[in-house]
């Protein structure tokens, strides 16, 4: 159950300090062609600190677009867009790298690790780009994400060795490794069956819980009643911007097997 709100208005979630960490005006994404594609259409958006947002949307509808433009992997056609107080637009782009690599974590439908490191390795390399040195001993920081996510035993596995679930366990420690400001993830669930799904929400909501702002892009409506609000985009519009209400608990459906999906016999 939902309160609809309008398109254009903000709806931070209880949780949330007030205080936006994704601030957009007018930020628009035209590709160019023969036929140009208009991804997405001017849009303001707010997102504060402590939020935990679903991004949805049919294929197409723009989502992508809008991940990778707010995690600095694109520049846009026009409008603005600060991230955690800084404006995207004025810096280079070997700053936007550093900013990215400061303030975002990414997850991915298909976990993106390497095959042949070892979770512990897999998770180091992210501090490996980082240049400001802020991170200390970190393969310590490493091990304490790892074991944030439930995987102390597994450090020196390769993910050939892991379940798909543990899998995204590490990819979403190795994301959460340069301690975010925000953790942004595109389909992170779509790989994987129902239950590891919920486990995964589980896992979103725990760090949510602590404090971590969390976008997720999700085709399955069951995904995004684990978050706190949703927005739902069609043709780069925002068409749907709503808090969740009633929201579910991954902890408590994993508790007593409430099935997301039914399963078929
Ligand atoms: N590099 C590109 N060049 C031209 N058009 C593009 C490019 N990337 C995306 N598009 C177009 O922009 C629109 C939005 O694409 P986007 O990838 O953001 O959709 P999406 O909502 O993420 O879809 P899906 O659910 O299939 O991942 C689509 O019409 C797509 O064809
Ligand atoms: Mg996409």
């Amino acid at each position: 159950m939902s309160t609809p709100s309008t398109a254009t208005s903000n709806s931070p979630a209880a949780s949330a300090s007030g205080e936006p960490v994704i601030l957009t005006r007018g930020l628009a994404k035209t590709y160019e062609g023969a036929e140009p594609v208009h991804a997405l259409r001017p849009l303001d958006l707010q997102i504060d600190r402590g939020e935990f947002v679903a991004v949805m949307g049919v294929s197409g509808s723009g989502k992508s677009t809008l991940m990778n433009l707010l995690g600095c992997l694109d520049t846009p056609t026009t409008g603005s867009y600060h991230l955690d107080g800084v404006e995207v637009a004025d810096l280079t782009r070997n700053q936007r790298a550093d900013l990215r690599s400061q303030k975002l974590g990414f997850v991915f439908q298909g976990f993106n690790l390497l095959a042949r490191t070892t979770a512990v390795d897999n998770v180091l390399l992210p501090l490996l780009y980082d240049r400001t040195g802020r991170i200390k001993k970190p393969r310590d920081r490493a091990v304490e994400a790892l074991t944030r996510v439930g995987l102390e035993h597994r450090l020196d596995h390769v993910p050939s060795e892991l379940s798909g679930g543990q899998q995204q366990r590490v990819a979403i420690a190795r994301a959460l490794v340069n301690e975010p400001a925000v953790l942004l993830a595109d389909e992170p669930t779509g790989n994987l069956d129902t239950r590891t799904t919920v486990e995964v929400m589980a896992l979103f909501q725990d760090l949510n819980d602590a404090g971590i702002t969390i976008l997720v892009v999700t085709h399955e409506p069951e995904v995004s009643e684990y978050c706190r609000r949703v927005v739902e985009l069609r043709d780069g519009r925002l068409i749907r911007d709503e808090t969740v209400e009633d929201r579910r608990d991954a902890r408590r459906d994993l508790a007593t097997d409430t099935p997301l999906i039914p399963l078929p016999e």
